[in-house]
């Protein structure tokens, strides 16, 4: 869905983020790199609350990507771990705060308990109105396309489908029913979007900062919006 708005006016209705820097944080202090994500997760939960405090309705976080199966077997399974205690602990805090809990990406490679624990939290949680959170996991653009345009085939197969639009393609997409983020942020001043919504981002407003992501606050957020509101998002058209 793209979410095109008059010039002059600046719906922030959904900010992507690529939460980087978690282990060069960790190797700056000495400390073992899981310390990193689990301060990185401190700052997801800030973040979710300057979202909510800007009024934005949706935010992606890029959690672990497809790339990232490549890392050693020690570092995944230390996050899973971690993310598993997150899953079973926050879910009810979440819950109680009417947050929306969702996740996009190749799910069925999960660690088992991750799947139940997400489809759980999902569950709980589908009514909640206040914002919705999508962790992307196991997430990576170009699988994620291709995961649709397999789909797609299997619909045309069964005389299901015989042509596509852009409306219609985002339907296949894990983001259905989601709209295009408005704003990417990527902090550790890393400036790549690491196969992270490709479609969604086509005319996304990017904002990169140096920060590691453990030590992002809601000062960083604020920034980040500012530059945001001062940016002209033309689509195209004349320069006003
Ligand atoms: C980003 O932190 C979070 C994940 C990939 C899960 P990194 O682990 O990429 O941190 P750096 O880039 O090595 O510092
Ligand atoms: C992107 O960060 C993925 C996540 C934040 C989950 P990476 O650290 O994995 O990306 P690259 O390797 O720098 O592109
Ligand atoms: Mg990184």
């Amino acid at each position: 869905m793209s979410n095109i708005s008059p010039l002059g006016t600046k719906p922030l209705r959904h900010v992507a983020v690529v939460m980087d820097g978690n282990g060069r944080w960790a190797k700056q202090k000495g400390l073992p790199t899981i310390a990193g994500h689990k301060a990185g997760a401190e700052a997801a939960r800030r973040l979710i609350q300057a979202a909510v405090d800007h009024n934005v309705e949706y935010l992606t976080l890029y959690t672990f990507s497809s790339e990232n199966w490549n890392r050693s077997e020690k570092w995944i399974n230390e996050l899973f771990g971690l993310l598993s205690w997150y899953l079973e602990h926050e879910i009810n805090s979440l819950h109680e705060k009417n947050i929306r809990l969702k996740s996009i990406g190749e799910r069925t490679r999960l660690p088992e308990n991750i799947q139940r624990l997400l489809t759980k939290a999902e569950e709980k949680t589908k009514s909640n109105t206040l914002i919705t959170v999508i962790l992307a996991l196991s997430y990576s653009s170009k699988n994620e396309i291709v995961r649709a345009i397999n789909t797609i085939i299997k619909d045309v197969q069964a005389n299901k489908l015989s042509s596509i639009t852009e409306e219609s393609f985002e339907q296949y997409l894990d983001t259905r029913s989601i709209p295009d983020p408005d704003l990417l942020i990527r902090t550790s001043g890393e400036q790549r979007i690491s196969n992270y919504l490709l479609w969604q981002l086509a005319y996304a407003e990017f904002v990169f900062d140096t920060v590691l992501w453990p030590d992002f606050t809601e000062t960083h957020f604020e920034k980040a919006v500012y530059e945001y509101e001062n940016r002209e998002r033309r689509y195209g058209r004349d320069v006003s």
